[in-house]
């Protein structure tokens, strides 16, 4: 039997590499900081790549690494072919791709088409440019309404919150026209009827790819064409989804994206293996398939999982429909429980049923949830559904994306003080939106900081403060220990690479409604325990368990993988 290692070196020109993958997402900033200066790098990813071989994933995901003011994180872009100087150059760009390709690990980018940032050379030419020139057609400029330009063209709101429009100054010092920014007034929205725009897009595709950039993740895939020629619809009318056939909403999920992605398509294909693609498009599941095409990007993001509440039925109701989604349009599923935006799952599962929103409280366990309620977060509850729930996911045909620190079992950082907050959201939206800074938190490789530094993420601190209580999490302690939350996911995922098969999955019958049981090819049992009274496991070799089997029976809020007796 060969190794993980073996098998994915083995597999380096295998166009369906991405069909079963497990995909570990980095965020540059907060991953490892090889400088000393407080944030994450590319050189401190190079010197992880030891550390991601032996986690046994197939492929990391890199959110955005290029020049930016840091206005969205990262996503609003200054320069989508370079690479932040404060993270490094490409050269060391060029030094990781070849570190982890060497290591067995696809290298899969972040592209962001929908805006860049207001510091991008096309924006500032825009600024410096008059009303209808070819410079300000890159992005969507309007005049104001009222008697002196000085209203928005409408009131639609930013995703963030606070206005969509942002009124600029001419180049001769008077007020002048608006620009459109879906996000945060740092993020001018693209002009994707501009065939310039087009253009530059597959420059850029092309520009990573011929450096070794094996596929790419694309930020709000739904959301580049625009309805902006007609008389603007109001907030209240863009809201009433029931208003709008399919692919006709004036902003989201237009039908005519997918002419955006067919000439990516094209442009993959012309490397070997084809570069792949997964969509972030937050559309109706009916929809999905659409960006998932072949003929598009191949892959769609699904977050039903990441939404659902810790339930058997639910679980089981998400996980038939996206694999027949997956079967209509040859994609393979996708599945995700944490990304960058959310709240970690082994925080989410360990609040109240049907919340998991936001919201730090006094002492980084108190939780203040959405409409107010305190509650407290149950950290061991959470992270032992959220080991069962990984589990089940990792047994799943089609690609598991992970997040950085989910390894670790981290929990969400609740307590970050005001001043330390970077998220647009906490800062358009006072008072009532915290932001997702608690999981972009950096990570805590050792158990004990050299004096004034961080829990071995940098020699000078971290960009985002670590807790104290981080010290229990480290990478370092966990790794030589059998019991840790890091042991579990490596043995997971060797597993997962020894057991893949065929993209089947068979249902089994259960006597309890919070048991799902099914069978992938080879006899493959899994068992998962979604409620809290132990359950009898098939005969056979348990492989591996999310709590500790007893007696032969599995705990509650568990999984198992059991190898039927031959
Ligand atoms: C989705 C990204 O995941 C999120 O982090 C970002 O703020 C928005 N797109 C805007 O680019």
């Amino acid at each position: 039997m060969p190794t993980s290692a073996e098998t994915a070196a083995t597999t380096t020109h295998d166009a369906d590499w991405w069909r079963q993958a497990a995909v570990y997402q980095i965020y540059p900033r907060s991953f490892a900081d090889a400088s000393g200066d407080g944030i994450g790098d590319i050189k401190g990813i190079t010197s992880k790549v030891p550390y991601l071989k032996a986690l046994g994933i197939d492929a990391v995901w890199l959110s955005p690494f290029y020049p930016s003011a840091l206005a969205d994180g990262g996503y609003d872009v200054d320069d989508y072919r370079n690479v932040d100087p404060r993270l490094g150059t490409l050269e060391d760009f060029d030094e990781m791709v070849g570190a982890l390709h060497e290591a067995g690990i696809k290298v899969i980018a972040d592209i962001v088409p929908n805006h860049t940032s207001d510091r991008h050379e096309w924006f500032t030419e825009a600024l410096a440019s008059p009303k209808g020139s070819a410079a300000r057609n890159r992005y969507i400029f309007r005049d104001g309404l009222g008697a002196n330009g000085e209203l928005p063209p409408n009131d639609w709101t930013s995703i963030f919150g606070g206005g969509a429009w942002e009124r600029v100054t001419e180049p001769d010092g008077t007020p002048g026209q608006w620009y459109f920014h879906l996000f945060a007034k740092e993020q001018p929205d693209l002009n994707w009827d501009n065939p310039e725009v087009h253009e530059d897009f597959l420059a850029t595709l092309r520009f990573w790819s011929d450096r070794g950039v094996d596929g790419f993740r694309v930020d709000v895939a739904h959301g580049l064409k625009k309805d902006m020629d007609a008389e603007l619809p109001s907030l209240e009318t863009i809201h009433r989804a029931d208003l709008f056939k399919d692919g006709e909403h004036p902003l989201w999920d237009r039908d005519e994206v997918h002419t955006i992605y067919a000439e990516w398509r094209k442009v993959f294909n012309e490397y070997n293996p084809p570069r792949t693609a997964v969509a972030e498009a937050w559309v109706h599941a009916d929809r999905r398939a659409r960006y998932a095409s072949p003929e598009g990007l191949g892959q769609a993001f699904n977050f039903d999982l990441l939404q659902a509440d810790f339930d058997a039925d639910v679980f089981r109701a998400i996980i038939t429909k996206n694999l027949a989604e997956a079967a209509a349009t040859g994609a393979s599923s996708t599945w995700v429980f944490s990304n960058h935006d959310v709240v970690r799952h082994a925080t989410r599962y360990g609040l109240p049923k049907g919340t998991g929103r936001r919201g730090g409280g006094p002492d980084g366990t108190d939780w203040l949830l959405e409409g107010g309620d305190p509650a407290k977060v149950d950290a061991a509850r959470g992270l032992r559904r959220a080991k069962a729930a990984t589990l089940l996911m990792l047994a799943l045909p089609g690609s598991a994306y992970l997040y950085q620190g989910e390894e670790l079992g981290l929990q969400e950082v609740g307590q970050i003080p005001d001043e330390d907050r970077q998220d647009p959201t906490f800062f358009r939206n006072k008072g009532v939106e915290v932001g997702r800074d608690g999981c972009r938190v950096p990570l805590p490789w050792e158990a004990t900081p050299a004096a004034g530094s961080s829990f071995g993420f940098g020699a000078n601190g971290a960009h985002l403060p670590q807790p104290e209580w981080f010290a229990g999490y480290a990478a370092s302690v966990q790794a030589d220990d059998e019991g840790s939350t890091l042991a579990f996911y490596r043995r997971a995922l060797a597993l997962r690479h020894e057991l893949q098969g065929a993209e089947a999955l068979g249902w089994q019958d259960s006597a309890d409604d919070d048991v799902l049981h099914f069978v992938r090819p080879g006899g493959w049992h899994v068992v998962a325990n979604f409620g809290t009274t132990p359950v009898e496991l098939p005969a056979g070799e348990v492989l591996l368990a999310s709590s500790d089997v007893e007696g032969g029976k599995l705990p509650g809020e568990a999984t198992a993988w059991v190898r039927a007796a031959r």
